[in-house]
């Protein structure tokens, strides 16, 4: 049987990282795209050189798109993983990044519904849930074949702080974070528990709350460390079982960036946009949203979550407009 193909557009920190991960792990061959020069060849060769150690069969290749047909070779791809784009440093947010990256998602778009309108799309670049949006519209690609990464990473840092705290196997904590991906996301206490004891038996409300503060700020965390980027090694993981579950078609449910319409966008409050919500992962994408129970308490923090969104999509719609420069 052949492999199935995977590609990756942008080969910066994330990019490449995620390529390793992927060969690793031997879920397909993987193509690189970068608009800068060599850079995608460079790095998929020095992945490939390391698979007789690591013991994978995946096939890397890398390709320049400064030539726009290079991007001929993401042609049939079961998977594309879009991480092209700018990276924050100290002092920015996510949002911050917004203008800048709108339009590289636009390019990137307009060439998937070119050269590759039938694969499985995951965005990365941030602010993921906007650039997942801004993908949508240029590539016109049905939504629920977009997922945005998102509360994948937030959930994996979220439950490493909770295992670091309770001392615990991090496997045995279950707990996510829905929301945009952004300093307003949205870790879901009440449904976060340690193989089945509610967080809040085991930790004090101060306690949760200041893991909950270090988990919104778990990105920034690492671009005060790294002070010209952001995270990679985590990202690439979270982005991995994602593809993962589409490549195998597993059925994983991961609380990631997605679409919402009809009785979930009336159930969330927000529609025809991207956000994170808890959602089961296919070969063919999402093949199903998950509506939570919210409390009060748990819809307020929602709603601040959801009106970041929105109001990030319409800077996202004016800049496409021409309105904003
Ligand atoms: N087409 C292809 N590649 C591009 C384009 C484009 N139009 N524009 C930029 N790139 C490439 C850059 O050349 C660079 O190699 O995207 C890569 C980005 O790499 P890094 O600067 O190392 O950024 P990285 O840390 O990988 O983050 C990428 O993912 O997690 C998010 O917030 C992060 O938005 C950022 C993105």
């Amino acid at each position: 049987m052949a492999n199935k193909k995977i590609s990756v557009i942008g080969a910066g920190a994330v990019g490449a990282s995620v390529a390793q991960v992927l060969a690793i792990k031997d879920l397909g061959d993987i193509y690189i795209f970068d608009i800068v020069e060599d850079i995608a060849a460079g790095k998929a060769l020095d992945i490939q050189e390391g698979a007789p150690h690591w013991g994978f069969n995946s096939k890397l290749k890398g390709f320049c798109t400064k030539d726009e047909k290079e991007y001929e070779n993401m042609k049939g791809s079961d998977v594309i993983i879009v991480t092209a784009g700018l990276a924050r440093k100290p002092g920015m947010s996510r949002d911050d990044l917004l203008i800048k990256n709108v339009g590289i998602m636009k390019d990137v778009g307009e060439k998937i519904k070119k050269y590759s309108p039938d694969s499985i799309i995951i965005t990365v670049t941030n602010p993921a849930d906007i650039m997942a949006y801004v993908i949508q519209k240029a590539s016109g690609i049905d939504p629920s074949r977009i997922i945005g990464l998102g509360g994948s990473l937030d959930s994996t840092r979220f439950r490493t702080f909770l295992a670091e705290e309770l001392d615990v196997a991090v496997q045995d904590v279950n707990a996510f974070v829905i929301g945009g991906h952004g300093d307003d996301m949205v870790p879901f206490i009440r449904y976060s528990n340690v193989s089945g004891i509610p967080i809040s038996d085991l930790l004090s409300e101060e306690k949760i709350e200041e893991i909950v503060k270090r988990t919104r700020f778990g990105g920034g965390e690492i671009v005060n460390f790294y002070k010209t980027g952001s995270a990679f090694y985590a990202p690439s993981i979270s982005i991995t079982v994602m593809a993962e579950s589409i490549l195998k078609n597993q059925k994983r449910v991961i609380p990631c960036a997605a679409y919402l319409t009809g009785k979930h966008a009336e159930h969330y409050g927000i529609s025809n946009m991207f956000i994170g919500v808890p959602i089961k992962i296919c070969e063919n994408g999402v093949e199903e949203i998950y509506d939570l129970k919210m409390n009060e308490g748990d819809k307020k923090l929602w709603e601040n979550s959801v009106n970041s969104v929105k109001n990030n999509c319409k800077i996202a719609d004016d800049f496409l407009a021409g309105k904003l420069n």
